[in-house]
């Protein structure tokens, strides 16, 4: 049988603290009902101390310890993130280097909220090929480091956190089978942070006009998201000849309970079968795919026919189907 790549482990890592709509509410214009209403969420975590790469870190430690693996036996990190420690040297790097993973490289993957899968599947092909044993594929963001806590449209959904997943070669069959991935750089404009890279260095202007904060014009992201991340979900069913019965669960991307619930409305999936976590975390970017893994991993069962979506800035979008492979 041929050589797939098999989510062998998972660990996340959220920041202790807690910011709740109730906290929100005393900074910008808004309110719980709000919040609740059109997003689905109640509260998001904040690192106050810390970077990015703190919070992988955590992650990976927790992974290589449940895993029992070893520092130096990683071959690859790569790392899905819109809020690096730095412009350059990637994120991977330091996480290397903080963790010792001292026989592996890395690179930082920008894909905003479809990061993760978009990892997963680029990982996948160092270990199909027989390269590589052990991948780590990792999706976190600081999303506070980026976020105007005076711009009341994105401050409530965002918050910060990180997972990471091992992959490792199964030849029964298990891990990843297939994915679909998109992009659409048309739609940049409607989320993007606008300064701070080479079209925009950053100066004083960009500074004053609050540029290096995330600027998201939510109605028409929310316009493709909805329907992007849904169609590649059904898509990727239709592909694989899966009907609604054989898939076990959906992994959503945590960007807005109403987007979430569509999407398995368009898949045919009850309630049960989707993973949510909106409530408690938000919208962590690339930490939303692992983070649900993570929080469900005990109810997961070897064989689940498991589909990720995501949607996110970019535009980026795609789906991942894999057979999970441990109990
Ligand atoms: O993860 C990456 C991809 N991102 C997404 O998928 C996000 C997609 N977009 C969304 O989830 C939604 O568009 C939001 C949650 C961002 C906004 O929800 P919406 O239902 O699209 O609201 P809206 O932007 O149409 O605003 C409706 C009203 C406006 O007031 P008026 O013009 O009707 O008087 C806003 O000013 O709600 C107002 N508003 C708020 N009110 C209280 C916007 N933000 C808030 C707020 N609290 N936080």
């Amino acid at each position: 049988m041929k050589t797939t790549a098999a989510i062998t482990g998972v660990q996340g890592y959220l920041p202790d603290h807690i910011l709740s709509n109730e906290d929100l509410s005393k900074i910008v214009d808004t309110s719980d009902e709000w919040i609740t209403t059109r997003t689905g969420i109640k509260e998001r975590r904040i690192m106050k101390d810390g970077a990015s790469s703190d919070m992988g870190e955590h992650a990976v430690r927790g992974l290589l310890e449940k895993t029992g693996t070893s520092a130096e036996e990683i071959d690859l990190v790569i790392v899905a993130t819109v809020t690096p420690d730095y412009p350059f040297p990637s994120t991977a790097n330091v996480i290397c280097d903080k963790v010792g993973m001292k026989n592996a490289w890395g690179y930082d993957l920008i894909a905003a909220c479809s990061g993760f899968i978009y990892g997963l599947a680029t990982g996948a092909q160092f270990i199909e090929t027989g390269r590589y044993k052990k991948v780590i594929v990792v999706g976190v963001d600081k999303m506070s480091s980026i976020i105007d806590y005076q711009d009341r449209t994105t401050c409530v959904i965002f918050g910060d956190g990180c997972g990471a997943v091992m992959l490792e070669p199964d030849t029964e069959g298990f891990g990843l089978q297939d994915f679909m991935l998109h992009s659409d750089g048309s739609g940049r404009q409607y989320l993007l942070q606008k300064a701070g890279g080479s079209a925009k260095p950053a100066s004083i202007e960009t500074v004053e006009a609050r540029e290096h904060y995330v600027h998201q014009e939510g109605k028409q992201v929310f316009k493709f998201a909805v329907t992007n991340m849904a169609d590649v979900s059904a898509a990727i069913m239709d592909k694989n000849n899966l009907t609604s019965d054989d898939v076990d669960w959906l992994v959503p991307h945590q960007a807005n309970l109403r987007i979430i619930d569509a999407t398995a409305n368009r898949m045919g999936l009850s309630k049960e079968k989707v993973m949510i976590n909106i409530q408690k975390y938000g919208n962590t970017t690339a930490g939303t795919l692992p983070l649900c893994l993570w929080d469900y991993e005990k109810q997961l069962k070897k064989g689940d026919n498991i589909i990720l979506s995501a949607f996110g800035g970019g535009f980026t979008w795609g789906a991942v189907y894999l057979k999970w492979a441990y109990n």
